[in-house]
């Protein structure tokens, strides 16, 4: 059994992750999280007085607190998703996005080397790969052309783990997934928005013509493969990971408006986003060759499954959108946010 630190571990894939090793594996888990706007306790509602977790509020750009962390703890591995991570907001203002993706990781990677830890994963983006045209696929060699301060900062720290790993041999490996959806997602991201807009027969918002192309994956696929990855991957690598489901915006758009029995007059054509990426595809085929690793979850019916956990759990996303989950810390660890 090790002991795995989780940062990040409140947000979308962070807090599936969480469940996955503790549902999977016999491994404990410390979830190292800042509660950001992003960072969800209700995301993890009934691991409260589960032995094998523990949860410490804290900060990856506060060296003391990393160190603090490591000193009680001592874990052997680190899972790195703690990260600012949804690019509108880094078009507003990118500074958030340096300071904890770039300058943040570097003091993760510091603590975890002083540290002594044995494998250090970082979950890393398809969009430092920038944007593809009509056709091809992104593998690990492409070159990295990210074009939103958000994707250009998660390059910064791909770098830093690179030469982590070239500088001082820290047994670093870096994955690069697509866009995942599931339960826990924030519903400020598109599956999750347009499903609540659509239940609430709100607008749906769509960028632009509707045509750019995302690359689907389950969050459940996502993290099986980080668990491989984190068991078999080999330090000092890059691995992609893609759903193999490329879909436009506006079919999935279209498929949500159908799920919840709703008409096409909810759809709203919105100014596009500011260096909009046109289509993302992940080539994962060095996950399935060296890792045998494949995505498992059609996308349709993910898709519906999500549509449906969300109308099961709109309490969830209700206390979101309200802002009344930031309450949940407090009841549970007794400190104000
Ligand atoms: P998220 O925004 O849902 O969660 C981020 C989590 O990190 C939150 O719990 C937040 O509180 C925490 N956090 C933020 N800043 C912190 C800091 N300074 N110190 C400690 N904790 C901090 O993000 P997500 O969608 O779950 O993404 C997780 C990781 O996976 C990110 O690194 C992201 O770049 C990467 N990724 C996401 C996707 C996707 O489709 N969502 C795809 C590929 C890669
Ligand atoms: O590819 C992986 C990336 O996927 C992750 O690294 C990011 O953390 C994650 O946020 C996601 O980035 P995207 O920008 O692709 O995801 P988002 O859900 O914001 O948008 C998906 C597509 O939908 C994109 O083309 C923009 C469009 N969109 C999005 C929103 C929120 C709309 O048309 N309307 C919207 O309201």
């Amino acid at each position: 059994m090790s002991k795995i630190l989780v940062t990040g571990g409140a947000g979308f894939i962070g807090s599936n992750f969480v469940r996955l090793l503790l549902e999977r594996t016999t491994h404990a888990v410390v979830n190292f999280d800042a509660l950001t706007y992003a960072g969800n306790l209700e995301n993890l509602a009934g691991l409260e007085k589960e032995p094998r977790y523990t949860f410490v509020r804290g900060d990856i750009r506060d060296a003391a607190a990393v160190r603090a962390v490591f000193e009680t703890h001592a874990p052997d591995v680190v899972a790195h998703f703690a990260a600012e991570s949804h690019v509108d907001r880094s078009v507003l203002d990118a500074t958030a996005f340096v300071a904890t993706n770039v300058v943040g990781t570097q003091v993760l990677l510091d603590a975890s080397r002083a540290a002594g830890v044995k494998r250090f994963l970082h979950v890393s983006t398809d969009e430092v790969y920038g944007s593809l045209g009509a056709t091809g696929r992104f593998r690990e060699d492409s070159p990295l052309q990210p074009n939103s301060p958000y994707s250009a900062s998660k390059t910064g720290s791909d770098l830093l783990v690179r030469a982590a790993f070239h500088t001082h041999g820290f047994a670093a490996i870096v994955t690069r997934c697509s866009n995942n959806y599931g339960p826990y997602q924030f519903p400020e991201k598109l599956i999750p928005l347009m499903i609540a807009n659509a239940l609430e027969g709100k607008p749906l918002p769509v960028y632009g013509d509707g045509k750019n192309v995302r690359d689907w994956i389950h969050v459940r696929d996502h993290c099986e493969a980080l668990l491989r990855v984190i068991e078999k991957g080999r330090p000092g690598e890059v691995y992609n990971i893609g759903g193999d489901s490329e879909r436009e915006n506006l079919h999935v758009v279209r498929q949500i408006l159908a799920l919840a029995g709703r008409g096409e007059e909810l759809i709203r054509y919105v100014t596009d986003r500011p260096g909009h990426d046109r289509r993302y595809a992940i080539d994962s085929g060095k996950m399935r060759a060296e890792l045998g690793w494949t995505p498992s979850v059609r996308f349709e019916d993910g898709l519906a499954q999500t549509f449906r956990w969300y109308v099961d759990n709109r309490t969830w996303w209700e206390r979101v959108r309200s802002g009344a989950y930031r309450e949940y810390y407090e009841r549970w660890y007794g400190q104000r946010r």
